[in-house]
């Protein structure tokens, strides 16, 4: 099956195959990502982002993608600036921008608002994060990022650490290393850990789920450390996410015992997470990660939208 005029709402909605394909498409377009070549299989294309939550990294590297394919954006990074302030339903904004561009890339607080937009627009609708439900684009550059570190993604030992419950970057990614038989080690604070209608679907797929709350052992034969933020935004109340708050710090003492080849990802931004000092030990991929968003984006983009004539990079 073709990914062409799909939707992405869920990381499910990708097969294992297609996943592999997008990496490796996006190994490809590193070249297009850093500008040493060029392709613009989008030329006649626009893509509406419309950003209903902060964000620096997934809005700026999808628009930096649609412009390395050529293709252009329109723009909603800040819903007090559209009619969104004015009591405009969701549902009318898509339906508007269904009207003004050739695909559209949705990030909100609400989870299933994604799928919400799907329905609402016949154009493609790509989900960059809804509330604490899904960012399956993130998984895409997550897994490239661990390909391009050991050359396959088949079999790899990964520690999710840190806020299970409401981080959507972990839900994604556990499901997506479920197709390639990752063992997965769960690390968090007792209060955030994976949600229980997750974990069971994982285990229904076969992963080997264990609970490690011992940072030093989940790490030690660890190939992947996956860190994330505490997402404060989510809680309902703040007093629970003081309980929990700096609860967990990645330094180089905490790397002591880990394989040599350990690599330590986080989708960022960071808010202490992971001491400064990881910035330059070999263990450090984050910013590789967050460079790998243009060129999975492109791939994405390309396999979306690009013209069946055009799609593939020159
Ligand atoms: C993540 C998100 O928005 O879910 N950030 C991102 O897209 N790179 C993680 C986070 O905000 O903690």
């Amino acid at each position: 099956m073709t990914l062409h005029g799909r939707d992405v709402i869920s990381i499910r909605d990708l097969s294992r195959d297609e996943i592999e394909t997008l990496v490796a498409d996006a190994r490809r377009m590193i070249p297009y990502a850093e500008g040493k070549k060029v392709t613009h299989p989008l030329e006649d294309k626009i893509v509406a982002m419309a950003f209903f939550e902060p964000s620096t990294r997934t809005r700026l590297s999808f628009e930096s993608a649609v412009h390395r394919l050529g293709g252009h954006c329109i723009t909603i990074a800040d819903p007090g600036s559209s009619s969104v302030r004015k009591g405009e339903s969701l549902n009318d904004t898509i339906r508007m921008l269904n009207a003004y561009a050739d695909a559209i890339v949705l990030r909100h607080p609400n989870e299933g608002s994604a799928r919400l937009a799907g329905r609402a627009s016949d154009k493609p609708v790509i989900n960059a994060g809804d509330g604490a439900g899904q960012h399956p684009t993130q998984t895409l550059l997550d897994l490239a990022t661990m390909e391009e570190a050991f050359g396959t993604l088949s079999g790899l030992r990964v520690v999710l650490l840190g806020d299970l419950k409401y981080g959507r970057t972990v839900h994604s990614l556990a499901y997506a290393l479920a197709l390639f038989g990752s063992e997965l080690v769960l690390s968090s604070p007792p209060t955030l850990r994976l949600p229980d209608e997750v974990r069971d679907q994982l285990e229904h797929m076969g992963v080997k789920l264990v609970e490690e709350d011992q940072l030093h052992r989940a790490i030690r034969d660890a190939d992947v450390l996956y860190v994330t933020r505490i997402q404060r935004e989510r809680f309902p109340d703040e007093s629970e996410y003081q309980k929990v708050a700096g609860s967990y710090r990645i330094d180089n003492a905490v790397l002591v015992g880990a394989k040599p080849r350990l690599i330590v990802l986080h989708p960022l931004p960071r808010a202490g997470e992971i001491a400064p000092e990881v910035d330059s030990t070999p263990h450090a991929a984050y910013f590789r990660q967050a460079f790998l968003a243009v060129p999975v984006r492109m791939a994405l983009l390309n396999a979306i939208l690009g013209s069946p004539k055009r799609r593939k990079a020159e």
